[in-house]
């Protein structure tokens, strides 16, 4: 019976969505929209009655979702991915919609004011199903958002994205160094787990930690100052060779990094599987479906390298249960989104949840932790 009253609940919530809401949300260009709803959410979750409407609206839990993953315990392995909340605004309606965990950010060293073209730096790809990014790193910068969220008591775990700023076209590696590890000490004590974002498409020097000598330096400075009782990810783009992502495999693995998320999103022109009609502008990257195949194969690929020793965080391409379970089972702990809940309305985290626990039960795993990987068997290294 409580299955089919949340059955119902999510059925109108969607219907809802799709008929009404979205129609009025899309009418306002991408950024706009963004912004707006921003707005809308907090005001809606800064109050214990509006905090309360959600969770009767959306709020979905049940005990065999709980995972412990590096020490940090989650309610449920589905996140809000980075992007959506850069300045953490918004970390009060996260539990209530839901969520299991929320990572913030991509917070920078510096404010950072993100590429020209404020207002039209985001374009809806409707047929593709994604969005297709061009903020380049807009944010408050790492001192302010640590200020606003310093001493505030959240109710799931909050990872904190920190990437470099973006705000010249000429790459030095100490003042980047430095600028991470500004980000890092500032957040000292604030959220659950760090990421360190290496993978920034839209920025104006590229991705110079794809680089091994580069990326050594970056881990070792950060490991001098990163807080030891939480831990600390790298996320990186989806199109890397697989020589680029074994050399940053395996960097993790000797600098005790825990984990990656993967992916970021994915260029144009690595990523074919959208609707080339739909390609109006000619920067930026996707996030969404077309990201899907592909964030899924360097999460397999990623999980065999490391032998299932990193914690990997799936993220790319998330619409429904059968999309989060095929990246649990291809090897990750946990999975984060956020086109899924653009396009399809915020009671889709609660109907991935409700999904997956109808997934654990018919392949017979009593817990996220035995589903892991469990579609992506490793290969027994003794047989060569
Ligand atoms: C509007 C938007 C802004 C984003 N900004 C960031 C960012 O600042 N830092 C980051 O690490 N990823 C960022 N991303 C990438 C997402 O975190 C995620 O990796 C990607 O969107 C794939 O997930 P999805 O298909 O569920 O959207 C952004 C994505 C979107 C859609």
């Amino acid at each position: 019976m409580l299955n089919f009253i949340l059955w119902l609940r999510a059925f109108i919530n969607g219907l809802v969505y799709r008929f009404v809401l979205k129609p009025l949300i899309f009418l306002w260009a991408p950024e706009v929209a963004h912004n707006k709803l921003k707005i809308f959410g907090k005001a809606l979750s800064s109050n214990a009655l509006g905090r309360s409407f959600l969770k009767l609206m959306f709020f979905y839990q049940n005990k065999r979702l709980n995972t412990v993953v590096d020490g940090v315990h989650y309610k449920n392995p589905v996140g809000l991915s980075a992007g959506f909340d850069k300045d953490g605004e918004l970390t009060d309606a996260y539990p209530a919609l839901g969520f299991g965990f929320a990572e913030l950010g991509s917070i920078t060293g510096e404010v950072c004011p993100g590429n020209p073209g404020v207002g039209r730096r985001l374009f809806r790809m409707l047929k593709s199903k994604s969005i297709l990014v061009w903020y380049g790193l807009n944010n408050q910068g790492a001192i302010k958002v640590a200020e606003r969220l310093r001493g505030k008591k959240f109710q799931i775990p909050i990872g904190i994205n920190a990437a470099k700023s973006n705000l010249s076209a000429h790459f030095e590696l100490e003042d980047s160094i430095a600028d991470y590890v500004k980000t890092v000490k500032a957040f000292d004590g604030i959220g659950d787990y760090y990421t360190i974002n290496i993978s920034c498409p839209n920025t104006q020097d590229c991705e110079p930690f794809v680089d091994k000598d580069n990326l050594d330096a970056l881990l070792k400075a950060l490991n001098e100052v990163r807080a030891k009782d939480r831990p600390m990810y790298l996320k990186f783009a989806a199109d890397l060779s697989e020589t680029e992502l074994n050399v940053i495999v395996d960097a993790c693995l000797e600098h005790g990094i825990e984990g990656v998320v993967l992916t970021n999103l994915a260029k144009p022109e690595f990523n074919k599987e959208f609707i080339k009609e739909e390609l109006t502008f000619h920067s930026g990257a996707m996030s969404g479906l077309p990201l899907q195949r592909i964030a899924t194969s360097v999460v397999r690929h990623v999980y065999r390298r490391s032998r299932g020793k990193l914690t990997i965080v799936g993220v790319g391409g998330i619409f429904n249960a059968d999309d989060a379970y095929e990246k649990i089972t291809s090897g990750a702990n946990l999975v984060e989104m956020i086109t899924g809940m653009i396009f399809d309305g915020p009671q889709v985290m609660g109907e991935i949840n409700r999904g997956l626990v109808k997934l654990l039960e018919k392949d017979g795993f009593s817990s996220i932790e035995e589903a892991v990987g469990s579609r992506n068997p490793l290969p027994d290294l003794k047989k060569g």
